[in-house]
């Protein structure tokens, strides 16, 4: 369990941090909310009170024998501010401290997670932007604002992230510290495969496999919050959409090669879908049947009937990974995962390094698949191999925590931007 201290600020979503609060105290976290005067014109402090479970102040001089400005900063693991105002970041990068929330603030030696929402043209501004790069410099984390309606009929940038979203990437700050989120990855363009592609038999049927997308879902999310456009190619993942990302749906093999080529090169090609401009970071972390049946039936095999097959007769599908390495363009980085075992010939990295060599990506994420680990859970622990011959170990973690690794190393690796 955790002391969070959740701000917040005012504005009309300070409503989504009534369920950001509850999100947080179902996992077991301790939080105090501390709201500006202002976030109480929009929810009441009865409603953060009761959800909490303790009191709600917004000023220095409430409970002045407890000093809460020094103490309730002094002892928190995170102060997530949700949502963060234009005004709000201008309070705190000027070192403000004219309420609860901006001395508690001043206070704080734990990571400071601000999510910011307001209208585009205040989050575009200079001064905001300024604010912004102000924090950051001081090791604050301002999440990137979501893209999508506002307020009013508008839309852009400046919307809140869903409650679910921030509640992940709060956890992932708490287990991995503010860096975990640094924003390495603004201005590049990542294209991520996840999920487990079915190959049809007949309109009903198909081979498919049991990867979950949860660790492809994992490096989205965090790509995005830290600055990322990012593209998940899904096959056949149910999940919803993290925020700030975009999700191309596909099912077989074939479709998700299309996907990923028009994706990665940025070249919509006959789709007409997909951005104009070529991938940064090409991540292939979707498991794709290495085989398709060779014939698909145009309606249902039936048993007892004339079509009934006696055996399925397979074909090859294309290394997408390999054809994406030959279509690399230059700066881009491709990465491959790999779900390894050792045995008789050799141990799980003497097995994964054969294969970096052999697909020629510029890194490999190894998993050690023995036991039946992996499939399904939050929690998974790879090692990243290099064409450098480095091996980074990746501790068990949940699965943002191993993206927010897997990020780490592919940051360094990037050519610096112009
Ligand atoms: N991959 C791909 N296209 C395929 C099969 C796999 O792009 N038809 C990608 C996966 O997304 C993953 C990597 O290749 O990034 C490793 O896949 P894996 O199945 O472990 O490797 P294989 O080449 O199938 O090697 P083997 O089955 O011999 O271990």
């Amino acid at each position: 369990m955790s002391q969070i201290v959740l701000g917040v600020g005012g504005g009309v979503a300070a409503y989504k941090s009534a369920l950001l609060l509850r999100a947080l105290t179902e996992s077991g976290h301790d939080v105090r909310v501390v709201p500006t005067a202002s976030a109480l014109r929009f929810v009441g402090a009865a409603t953060f009170e009761a959800l909490s479970g303790n009191p709600v102040s917004t000023e220095v001089w409430d409970d002045v024998p407890e000093v809460a400005h020094v103490r309730i900063g002094q002892h928190a693991d995170l102060v997530l501010v949700n949502p963060a105002t234009a005004d709000l970041l201008a309070r705190a990068a000027a070192g403000r401290a004219d309420d609860l929330l901006t001395a508690t603030l001043l206070t704080a030696h734990c990571p400071v997670v601000f999510v910011p929402a307001m209208h585009t043209e205040m989050w575009l501004h200079p001064a905001t932007q300024d604010n912004v790069a102000t924090l950051r410099r001081r090791g604050a984390v301002v999440l990137p604002p979501a893209v999508g309606r506002l307020t009013g009929p508008d839309s852009g940038p400046g919307r809140l992230p869903e409650p679910a979203d921030v509640a992940a990437l709060a956890e992932l700050v708490l287990s991995a510290g503010a860096g975990a989120l640094a924003p390495d990855l603004t201005g590049r363009r990542v294209v991520i495969s996840a999920g487990g592609t079915r190959e049809p038999l007949d309109p009903v049927r198909f081979l498919g496999n049991r990867s979950s997308g949860l660790q492809g879902w994992a490096l989205a999310r965090v790509a995005a919050a830290r600055g990322a456009e990012v593209v998940l190619v899904a096959a056949n993942v149910e999940l919803p959409a993290p925020f700030g990302v975009r999700v191309v749906p596909v099912e077989s093999a074939e479709e998700l090669r299309t996907a990923m080529h028009a994706e990665s090169s940025g070249d919509p090609g006959s789709s007409g879908q997909g951005a104009a401009r070529p991938a940064d970071v090409v991540v292939m972390a979707a498991a794709v049947a290495d085989f398709r049946p060779a014939t698909v039936a145009g309606s249902k095999l039936k048993k007892g009937g004339a079509a009934e097959p006696s055996s399925v007769e397979l074909v090859r599908n294309p290394d997408v990974l390999v054809e994406l390495v030959g279509a690399r363009l230059p700066g881009q980085l491709v990465v491959g995962f790999a779900a390894e075992t050792g045995d008789a010939e050799g141990d799980v990295l003497t097995h994964a390094r054969a294969k970096l060599a052999r697909k020629g990506t510029d890194l490999l994420v190894v998993n050690d698949v023995s036991a039946g680990r992996v499939f399904g859970r939050a929690e998974n622990e790879v090692t990243v191999l290099a064409t450098d011959g480095s091996a980074t170990a990746v501790p068990p973690g949940r699965k943002d925590a191993v993206a927010a690794a897997i990020w780490d190393v592919v940051s360094d690796r990037l050519p610096r931007q112009a």
